[in-house]
């Protein structure tokens, strides 16, 4: 069985959370695409070229919480501009979404050019403060020295360089369910995402 559930949505909009729960829920593999900018992001820190970093990229390069800092995202969204930086990552973004027993993937472009043709697509989203507010309290949990101020206006840097790009910008594919989770709990965001899915798995049923 192959069926791909592609999650797409700005910052820290709640992506993550959102494609775990919908993963276990429906027992497929999540792949969080943001990772694979943000290791090609975080090499070009030590100097390395991006589309060099993007083409030599292995699963080892995946792991650690040090990619998860706001050094790091602004790095990752830096490259993720570059066409070849892209390209590089296409085939094994699009190689997991066809792998049998279902995939999640979470990202910027995931249901307009990875997987156009994905069963169900999700855009999830939340006002920049909300956003902000939630990225500023995990980075907080994780004792990374910060203000509310800078996580935002990271948020927001982030947001406009990825919706301006040539390439791949963010937006909602068409055929998109939109969730706004701005005043949602994390359970009733997850319930919101599944009745869409379902919806979706049902009509490619009937079909
Ligand atoms: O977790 P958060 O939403 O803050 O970011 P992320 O999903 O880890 O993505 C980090 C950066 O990678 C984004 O700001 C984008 O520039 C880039 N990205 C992308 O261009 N395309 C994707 N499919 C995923 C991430």
């Amino acid at each position: 069985m192959q069926f791909t559930i592609a999650i797409d949505g700005p910052a820290a909009a709640g992506k993550g959370t959102i494609s775990k729960a919908v993963a276990a829920h429906f027992g497929f593999a999540h792949l969080d695409t943001g990772l694979l900018y943000r290791a090609v992001g975080a090499k070009t820190l030590d100097g390395t070229d991006p589309v060099l970093a993007a083409k030599a990229l292995i699963a080892q390069d995946l792991d650690g919480d040090a990619l998860r800092t706001p050094e790091v995202a602004q790095a990752a969204s830096k490259v993720a501009v570059i066409a070849e930086v892209r390209a590089a990552l296409v085939d094994f973004q699009r190689a997991f979404a066809r792998r049998l027993g279902g995939a999640v993937l979470d990202g910027r472009d995931i249901g307009t050019v990875i997987c156009p043709n994905a069963e169900a697509k999700l855009f999830v989203t939340a006002s920049a403060e909300v956003r902000a507010e939630r990225r500023y309290l995990e980075l907080k949990n994780k004792g990374l020295d910060i203000t509310l101020a800078q996580v935002l206006a990271d948020v927001k840097e982030r947001d406009a360089r990825d919706m301006d790009r040539a390439e791949a910008p963010l937006k909602p594919a068409v055929d998109a369910t939109m969730i706004d989770t701005s005043d949602l709990s994390i359970e009733a965001a997850v319930l919101q995402a599944v009745a869409a899915i379902d919806a979706a798995r049902n009509s490619g049923t009937e079909a």
